[in-house]
């Protein structure tokens, strides 16, 4: 089993959870992400790693309730356990992995939408601990869905905080202030952007236009996030992906969001994944155990 050493809900409907899972703290790194499994029969959910105390063999976690399993996740208190925690899983970032001295180079701007605010702290905070102080775009649709303020403010070189309605911060959406940030003379070498889909469509179509190469997660298309389901399965350039064991980061400017977004919907119901099934043929896994895949 593993402990909830604290469960604390940030606002409306967002939840943070320090769990103990030692195995998972030794080895992950920012970008990864792990499965919780409430109970023997509980679905399995993906959940990104928001961050992680190798000396004290914890992981945090932050969600959104977004289905039973997630719903039944937020009446979880501290002394409470799951019954697996697995991972890590996944790739970590590729300015984790790549050559140090270059990526200190390079201008670097983060940009955080809502909940997706979570994976991408590691991030900065690794890249503070190692000399690199990147600019942090975080949006959110009001102040009192703001999270990680105080976290992000003492690793991000300089924090933009945003809100849709103008609450707190600046006003309007990220998109505008990448805008923003360019006609006020920054440059960035490379931007990676975490939130809900659309947002992140829509920070690669704007800065596709300033020319920055742009790095995506795509976490919210996973369902089981073990390649056996075939639900995160995407098309990035030419090639077919599937987030879950080929990412869940890629090169924005190559993903066709617009079928990712329309397959998502297509996969929440059974005459949808059988008409996947159809239409993608042997590589659509099948594993989800409902339409009977490239069996
Ligand atoms: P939200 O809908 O409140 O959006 C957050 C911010 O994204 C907004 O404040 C705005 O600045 C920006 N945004 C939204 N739509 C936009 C658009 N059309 N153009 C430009 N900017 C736009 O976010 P939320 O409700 O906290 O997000 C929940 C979603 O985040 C879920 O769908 C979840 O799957 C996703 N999520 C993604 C990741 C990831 O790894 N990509 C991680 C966690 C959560
Ligand atoms: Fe990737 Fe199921 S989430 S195959």
């Amino acid at each position: 089993m593993y402990s909830i050493l604290k469960a604390e809900k940030l606002n409306e409907n967002i939840y943070l959870m320090i769990v103990k899972a030692p195995r998972v703290a030794k080895h992950c790194l920012p970008g990864q992400f792990l499965i919780v499994k409430l109970d023997e029969k509980g679905e399995r959910i993906p959940l990104t790693i928001c961050d992680y105390d190798r000396e004290q063999g914890t992981v945090t976690i932050v969600f959104q309730p977004v289905g039973a399993s997630t719903e039944a996740m937020t009446a979880l208190q501290t002394g409470d356990s799951f019954m697996d925690v697995v991972g890590p899983l996944g790739n970590p970032s590729e300015l984790i992995t790549g050559d140090l001295e270059e990526t200190r180079k390079k201008k670097i701007l983060f940009v955080a939408g809502g909940v997706g605010t979570a994976p991408v702290y590691p991030q900065v905070k690794w890249l503070h601990e190692h000399g690199v102080d990147a600019d942090v775009i975080v949006g959110a649709k009001t102040k009192d869905l703001i999270i990680l303020e105080k976290e992000m403010e003492a690793v991000a070189g300089n924090l933009y905080i945003t809100t849709d309605d103008g609450s707190y911060g600046r006003s309007g959406m990220v998109t505008k202030v990448i805008e923003d940030l360019v006609a006020e003379g920054k440059q960035y070498d490379v931007c990676v952007s975490i939130g809900p889909m659309i947002m992140m469509k829509f920070c690669c179509l704007t800065t596709k236009k300033f020319d920055i190469p742009t790095i995506v997660s795509m976490n919210p298309i996973m369902v089981d996030g073990t390649g056996m389901c075939g639900a995160c399965r995407l098309s990035v350039g030419d090639e077919i992906k599937f987030a879950c064991v080929d990412g869940p980061e890629f090169d924005g400017h190559l993903i066709d969001f617009d079928e990712a977004m329309k397959r998502q919907q297509m996969y929440k119901t059974e005459e949808g994944r059988a008409l996947l099934r159809l239409r993608e043929g042997k590589t659509h896994h099948g594993g989800c155990g409902n339409c009977g895949g490239d069996n």
